[in-house]
């Protein structure tokens, strides 16, 4: 049984992850568990005799952190572009510096695979829908230290090492670790409470999108089929602006008075749209992306179950301001 190790796997990502990995493969997840909702509850997991756990900062990062591993994937970092800029020399020792030497060392120690979680910030802002080889844009301090990251990483493949980088898109979703900070997740968490929608700026802003079940479905892929080469791609389900989705939300959740409020505040001025021109080419012309209302429903079901509340464990911003302040 081969055994991977993910860095950042106790996240909102990571933990949908490791916990369908568990099933076939023996799981390490290399993480500071700041949102420990896996490590507590990891005697109830199913296939819990799989799993292990190295709690440990990425900047001490030691080659025998990975003895016995067979393939990694990276999934850690300050994870989004607010919490990026609250301490930005931590952001690019992090982000950048730290996930370059966890790369090297993967490789030192003889890691075949090295997946690496990007994301398609690295556009920002753009007018035309862009592709893989299309114009960089890193806006914030997460864009840039990623996509460098991303870059060096890239240089160490070879034969024996290969390197995917997954330019995600805005992620959705239910996760036992749960981030509300994430555009559709927010949405479907007010129009629950407060039968309302916040909207910053007017809307019109492109986003690419991609749900949790696709990444976990992507990653799955790679790691069974084995024999893929390495590559960038960006990962993209659909394009949407701001209001579109929230449309769409309120349509599926049957929100009859749905009241979308726009805020004039727009800090964030990334719009974009996203295509792939390779993602067919690797993951088949017959990879099916989830039904958005199946999503949706899942999420809002799930949100109640667990009695999700924004705080700082479904806050990234929160937490960070104060760790890092
Ligand atoms: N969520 C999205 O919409 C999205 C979109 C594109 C790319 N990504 C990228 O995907 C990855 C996973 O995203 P996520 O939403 O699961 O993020 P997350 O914040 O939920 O998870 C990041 C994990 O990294 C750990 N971590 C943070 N700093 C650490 C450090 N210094 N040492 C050790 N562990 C540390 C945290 O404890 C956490 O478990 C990130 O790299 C993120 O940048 C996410």
């Amino acid at each position: 049984m081969k055994t991977i190790l993910i860095s950042g796997g106790a996240g909102y990502l990571g933990t949908v992850l490791s916990q369908e990995l568990l099933k076939n493969y023996k799981i390490v997840i290399f993480d500071q568990l700041y949102f420990p909702w896996i490590f507590r509850n990891r005697r109830k997991l199913k296939y819990s005799k799989n799993i292990k756990f190295i709690k440990k900062n990425i900047t001490d990062i030691k080659i025998t952190d990975f003895n016995g591993i067979d393939i990694v994937c990276d999934l850690n970092g300050i994870s989004n572009d607010p919490s990026s800029e609250l301490n930005s020399s931590h952001t690019w020792n992090v982000n950048y510096k730290s996930r370059l030497k966890f790369a090297q060392l993967a490789k030192k120690a003889g890691v075949k695979r090295f997946i690496f979680n990007s994301t398609c910030s690295v556009y920002g802002f753009n007018k035309n829908k862009v592709y893989e080889d299309g114009k960089k844009n890193p806006l914030s301090t997460y864009a840039k230290a990623n996509y460098k990251a991303e870059n060096k990483i890239l240089k160490l493949k070879n034969n024996n090492f290969k390197v995917n980088a997954l330019r995600n898109s805005t992620l959705f979703g239910f996760s036992n670790t749960m981030r509300l900070d994430l555009v559709i997740n927010i949405f479907v968490y007010n129009l629950m409470r407060k039968k309302k929608i916040f909207i910053d700026g007017d809307g019109k802003q492109f986003r690419p999108f991609i749900s949790v079940s696709d990444i976990v479905k992507i990653y799955k892929y790679i790691i069974k089929k084995n024999n893929l080469p390495s590559f960038v791609c960006n990962l993209v389900s659909f394009n949407n602006t701001i209001t579109d989705v929230a449309t769409k939300i309120s349509k599926i959740l049957k929100v009859d008075k749905e009241l979308i409020n726009f805020k004039n505040n727009l800090v964030d001025k990334r719009n974009y749209k996203v295509g792939s021109k390779i993602f067919r080419k690797y993951f088949g012309r017959n990879f099916k992306f989830a039904s958005f209302s199946t999503e949706i429903k899942t999420l809002e079901k799930n949100m109640k179950k667990f009695k999700i509340k924004k705080n700082d464990q479904t806050i990234r911003m929160k937490f960070y301001k104060k760790k890092l302040l």
